[in-house]
């Protein structure tokens, strides 16, 4: 598609959809606890769909009534082997968390993907899963989906250092823990979304965080809860860089989710001396609405504890470096080359044929700015979040057209995104 460039403008105020994590996780507590949950706002995108058709599959019943969600559930014993396989399409949530709840269920199953999904490493959960006692594996030595399953009643605890930082990791372990009587430790190698833990706490289970160091407390019974989902901050991300680089701009994003360990892209914006307001904070929902207006930026270096607070908005971070004076330095983010993509060489070959001055490094990459943009033909390659990047980037250029394929992967996460950049254009 030809994409809308040489806008003057962006003007307004919009909510971004529901949090795609906090989503997948309110249907996974849901359908693992007993009794009745309602989900308020949750996001209905592709990824969070896969995770309500596979709970379906395996018998949990779910039903979808305006912006109400609700599910019966009868705890991690009421799931039923599913007829078919669970088909995970593009989400390695969908994929890495459920293996986790499926690790107590002594049934078969395959859990499959789409082409990129099928790309991403599997090991990082197979290897503790294996150790817990569940039968599981992928393909190659990366364990590459589909994989085949078969959970065991009898699951050993266990005591494990994550060796990547991953929120999906750290979950799927959370929840095979719950399946075993006593006490699991795992120690993340850096903190990362706490989602989990969060609602973990909420569905009435036993865990405790003390710095990087969880224990999970095994076979407490899970009671259906109500749950409300702030607007997802990643989402958010690309009206917060577009307000702070196309000229004459103020956005207003209102309830996005400000949970602090997913606001890296708010210090950030800060350091490069963006104009960003925070306001009608709500403690309870942790969101606020968060105000930007075009801004002159300087350059800044993201590095260390800071990179998964604010790893899924690297491609949006990266575009807004292209814009700031002086250069940005992007380190120890060596997991964006297992996102949906490659993200670390498509951001930059993305950027780089719209004229920007960046390059890859082994963990990371470096941007010397400002560059004035111009058109070029460019591909999603199914990733939604460099779709989205590219799609702002095309409102700065300053000469040509941007021609995009690959845009419906923005489906993933975002489905009204073109809406939502139509409103703010008339803003
Ligand atoms: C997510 C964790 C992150 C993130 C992904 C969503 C989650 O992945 O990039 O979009 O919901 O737990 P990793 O756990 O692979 O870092």
């Amino acid at each position: 598609m030809k994409l809308r460039t040489h806008v003057s403008s962006l003007k307004g105020s919009l909510r971004v959809p529901g949090d795609k994590s906090i989503s997948h996780r309110a249907i996974m507590f849901g359908s693992i606890s007993h009794g009745t949950t309602l989900i308020n706002d949750l996001l209905e995108s592709e990824d969070v769909l896969a995770t309500i058709k596979a709970f379906q599959a395996m018998g949990v019943e779910i039903t979808q009534k305006a912006q109400v969600t609700k599910i019966n559930g009868n705890g991690f014993e009421g799931l039923k082997q599913p007829g078919v396989s669970l088909d995970m399409g593009n989400s390695g949530t969908s994929m890495r968390l459920i293996a986790g709840i499926l690790a107590g269920s002594p049934f078969e199953v395959d859990l499959v993907g789409d082409e990129s999904l099928s790309r991403r490493p599997m090991d990082r959960i197979v290897t503790p899963l294996k150790q817990m006692g569940v039968s599981i594996s992928g393909h190659e030595k990366k364990q590459f989906p589909p994989l085949t399953l078969k959970g065991s009643r009898n699951l050993s605890k266990i005591t494990y250092h994550l060796p990547v930082a991953s929120a999906q990791v750290k979950s799927a372990l959370i929840f095979a823990a719950l399946q075993v009587q006593g006490e699991s430790v795992i120690v993340e190698k850096e903190m990362t979304r706490n989602h989990t833990e969060e609602m973990l706490q909420q569905f009435g289970g036993r865990i405790d965080c003390e710095g990087k160091t969880i224990r999970v407390y095994g076979k407490e019974k899970l009671k259906g809860q109500e749950v409300t989902i702030p607007g997802d901050i990643s989402s958010a991300a690309f009206w917060l860089v577009a307000g702070l680089i196309v000229p004459n701009s103020q956005i207003r994003l209102d309830n996005v989710g400000i949970n602090s360990t997913r606001t890296g892209i708010l210090d950030v914006i800060r350091e490069m001396g963006g104009k960003l307001l925070i306001s009608h904070r709500d403690e309870k929902n942790q969101s606020a609405s968060l105000t930007v207006s075009s801004s002159s930026l300087i350059g800044t270096t993201i590095s260390g504890a800071i990179i998964p607070r604010l790893i899924d908005e690297l491609p949006i971070i990266a575009l807004l470096a292209t814009q700031a004076q002086g250069q940005t330095i992007i380190k120890d983010a060596k997991e964006l080359k297992v996102k949906e993509s490659n993200r670390l060489a498509l951001i930059v070959s993305s950027l780089k044929s719209m004229g920007a001055d960046i390059y890859a490094t082994d963990d990371g990459m470096v941007i010397n700015g400002p560059t004035a943009l111009h058109g070029a033909i460019l591909d999603s390659h199914k990733d939604h979040r460099i779709a989205m990047m590219i799609v702002i980037a095309a409102l700065i250029v300053s000469s040509g057209q941007v021609h995009l394929t690959g845009e419906e992967s923005i489906k993933t996460s975002y489905p009204n995104f073109f809406n939502d950049l139509e409103g703010l254009i008339d803003g």
